[in-house]
C-alpha cells in the first residue's frame, strides 16, 4: 500500500567511517521540524546500516543528481553485511564536520545528523536525527535547489525505476 505515496526522491544514508564508509539508499527519508532542524529516516531492521546507526548514533544524508544513479543502485541493491560497496561504487568519501559518517563530495549536499530519537516502527526503525552541520554544492544557494540545472533523483516505483523532478515551476 506504500506505493500510493510514489514517486518519492531517493537520498543515500551514509554510515560508518571515513575509513570503511557504508552508504544506503533511501527513499524514506522525511523532514520533521524547522527548530531544531530535524528529519527522520526509516532503515529496515535487517540492514547493515541500521546496526551501524544504532552503534555510531549519528549519519549523514547526502543529496544525488542523476549522474549517481549507477552508484545509487548499487548503494540500495548491495549489502554492506557482505561486500564493501563504497570500494564498488565511483564516488569520493570525504570527513564529515561534526559527525562521524563521512559524507559523498560529488553530492549536492550532506546534511550531518546525530540520533536524537529511535522508533520501532513495524519492520523499519525510525530514526529522527538534528541536522548538526549542511554542505553544499552549486545545485544549492541559500537552501534553495537549481532545478533548471541540476536533475535531483526521484523513485518512480518499485525497483530500477526513477524519473527526476522536472523543471518547470508552476504557482498555484
Ligand atoms: C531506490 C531505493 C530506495 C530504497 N529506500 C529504502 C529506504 O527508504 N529504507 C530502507 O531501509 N531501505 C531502502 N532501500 C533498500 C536498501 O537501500 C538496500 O536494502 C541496501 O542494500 C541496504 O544496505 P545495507 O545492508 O548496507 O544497509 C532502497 C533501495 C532502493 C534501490
Amino acid at each position: 500500500m506504500i506505493g500510493y505515496l510514489y514517486p518519492l526522491r531517493t537520498y543515500l544514508i551514509v554510515a560508518g567511517t571515513i575509513e570503511k564508509p557504508n552508504p544506503m539508499t533511501a527513499d524514506w527519508v522525511v523532514p520533521l521540524s524547522f527548530n531544531p532542524p530535524l528529519l527522520g529516516v526509516a532503515v529496515g531492521k535487517r540492514r547493515y546500516t541500521k546496526k551501524l546507526i544504532e552503534e555510531q548514533k549519528d549519519f549523514v544524508v547526502s543529496v544525488p543528481t542523476i549522474e549517481l544513479l549507477r552508484d545509487v543502485w548499487i548503494a540500495g541493491t548491495v549489502s554492506g553485511a557482505r561486500e564493501n560497496k563504497a570500494e564498488k561504487m565511483n564516488v569520493t568519501f570525504t570527513p564529515s564536520e561534526k559527525v562521524t559518517a563521512p559524507s559523498i563530495k560529488e553530492c549536492q549536499a550532506n546534511l550531518e545528523c546525530r540520533v536524537v530519537n529511535e522508533v520501532e516502527t513495524g519492520d523499519h526503525v525510525f530514526f529522527v536525527g538534528e541536522i548538526v552541520n549542511v554542505t553544499h554544492g552549486d545545485a544549492f544557494e541559500d537552501e534553495k535547489p537549481a532545478v533548471s540545472d541540476f536533475k535531483f533523483i526521484m523513485h518512480a516505483f518499485s525497483g530500477p525505476n526513477f524519473i527526476w523532478q522536472g523543471d518547470e515551476i508552476i504557482k498555484p
